[in-house]
């Protein structure tokens, strides 16, 4: 049985869906805890509802600058150490990570981030997609590496853009899909199905990364 830890920041609709993946499909994992780095996460009240331990380490408490975030990822690394966790998911969580903090959880800490990587790192992705005239746009499951919105990818979803898409309607149309494809990359790590070789990662039995 593995520990799934997974921090948020916010509505938490990626965490639902795995929750509820974890529970229905019968995992060999447990959610240990979901965590936020702010009080007032929609998310929260999902993860209580349902039985899940929850904890706040709220980044405002630390102030500003490098020794406030280093001081905030230590805090938050004991948090989720205290629940033994297999893997750290990051859903929706937003918050630059120290490279002490990623280099702690390497190999065991996947991201969601709602482009198709190595486009659009950062925020304001869809507006970004609509912008620079893209006909596709997505979202990227990936191992967290020290690089924001890099390391090795697990999985992606394609959708089309289409004519008069304002941000809403391109990131709900890509939201749908991260529903699907999030618990499916989680559900292949916790049953040892991924494998990384070097910058890529492969799925034990050829299952397809691509979701559409
Ligand atoms: C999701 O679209 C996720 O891809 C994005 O935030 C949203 C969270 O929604 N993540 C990032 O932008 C990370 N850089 P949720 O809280 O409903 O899961």
């Amino acid at each position: 049985m593995k520990n799934i830890v997974i921090l948020i920041s916010g509505r938490g609709s990626n965490m639902e869906a795995i929750v509820k993946a974890c529970a229905g499909e019968g995992w060999p994992a447990r959610i240990a805890a979901v965590i936020s780095n702010r009080p007032d996460a929609g998310g929260l009240a999902f993860a209580q509802a349902h039985g899940i331990d929850t904890a706040v380490v709220d980044h405002k408490a630390f102030g500003k600058g490098d020794a406030a975030r280093a001081a905030f990822d230590a805090e938050l690394q004991r948090v989720i150490d205290g629940f033994s966790p297999d893997l750290v998911v990051l859903a929706g969580f937003m918050r630059i990570l120290t490279p002490g903090f990623t280099g702690h959880y390497a190999g065991r800490m996947l991201n969601i981030h709602p482009s198709l990587l190595p486009a659009f790192p950062g925020l304001h992705t869809h507006q970004r997609a609509i912008e620079s005239g893209c006909r596709a746009a997505g979202a990227t499951v990936h191992f967290v590496t020290a690089e924001l919105d890099h390391g090795p990818i697990v999985a992606q979803a394609v959708v089309p853009v289409l004519d008069g898409d304002d941000e809403s309607a391109l990131a709900g149309r890509v939201l749908k899909l991260e529903h699907r494809m999030y618990p499916s990359a989680v559900r292949w790590f916790v049953e040892d199905r991924l494998v990384i070789e070097g910058t890529r990662v492969l799925h034990r039995a050829g299952e397809t990364q691509l979701f559409v």
